[in-house]
């Protein structure tokens, strides 16, 4: 399934984790925004997911500039408001003129306990909200060593899929991140990224149907950066990349969202 033949335009998605203040979201922003051209933003999507508190800041600066660049947020609750001290509600990133929400990424399922059910909600919550998910997958190691990095990532996908409409799948963003090339310099061979990011894809299609696998984007996560970028990103069923560490560097990431040039 060929990425022209389907029209899906690959999204380059930088996930500040928890980095910079908004000075530092301001500066980094502004930087890449030199970096890219209208060129650039004609053949990739780029997003950027700053901290919670950085969105204000940086939304002020996309709007000020004109810069095409699309808001993204890294989290946040599946309730549209109450009780949940320290959580964000979908309705309030909307109102920033966030467009991307990451949910489930392996960090928030590993070390603060989201469940697929709460990913699930999640999901629905941001396309309630008028938003677009970025829903995480991937498996660790050990799960990958045991022969049942498929199995993991087949059923997360169904998990986080569960009771949403085709036309809304199809509109969706899939990251796959292997647990283990995150942060830790190693990658997937694009080989291996590739079959993967292709498992995702059927399992797409066995939830939700042809058209909606045909039409959703899957990147690739784990230690993307400038150097490997090109090898990932021009693999058929690989539509983009969710980027941590390299996105901090605005030289960096701007050359992965290059990736055709390089
Ligand atoms: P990394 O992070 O690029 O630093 O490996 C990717 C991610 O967690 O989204």
């Amino acid at each position: 399934m060929a990425e022209g033949a389907t029209g899906r335009k690959p999204l380059i998605s930088g996930n500040w984790k928890m980095h910079n203040n908004h000075f530092e979201a301001i500066q980094l922003v502004q930087t890449l925004s030199y970096a890219l051209s209208d060129d650039d933003y004609a053949v990739v999507d780029v997003s950027v997911h700053p901290p919670f508190t950085d969105i204000r800041s940086v939304q002020t600066v996309l709007d000020a500039d004109r810069i095409p660049m699309l808001l993204g947020a890294q989290h946040c609750h599946f309730e549209e408001k109450g009780a949940f001290t320290g959580e964000v509600a979908p309705a309030m990133l909307a109102k920033l003129n966030v467009k991307l929400v990451i949910a489930g990424h392996s960090e928030r399922r590993e070390l603060f306990g989201e469940t697929d059910e709460m990913v699930n909600a999640k999901v629905k919550a941001i396309i309630r909200n008028s938003m677009t998910p970025i829903l995480c997958v991937g498996e660790t190691l050990t799960e990958r060593e045991a022969g049942q990095a498929e199995t993991k990532v087949t059923g997360q996908v169904r998990a986080g899929l569960a009771g949403v409409t085709k036309a809304a799948v199809g509109a969706m963003v899939i990251a796959y991140e292997p647990i283990w090339a995150i942060g830790t310099g190693k990658t997937a061979t694009p080989e291996d990224a590739q079959a993967m990011c292709a498992h995702v894809r059927a399992a797409v299609r066995e939830v939700s149907g042809p058209d909606a696998a045909a039409s959703v984007r899957i990147q690739y996560g784990g230690s993307v950066k400038a150097a490997n970028a090109a090898e990932l990103l021009t693999q058929p069923d690989i539509d983009g990349a969710l980027v941590g560490g390299a996105s901090l560097e605005a030289e960096n990431f701007a050359r992965i969202a290059q990736y055709r040039l390089h």
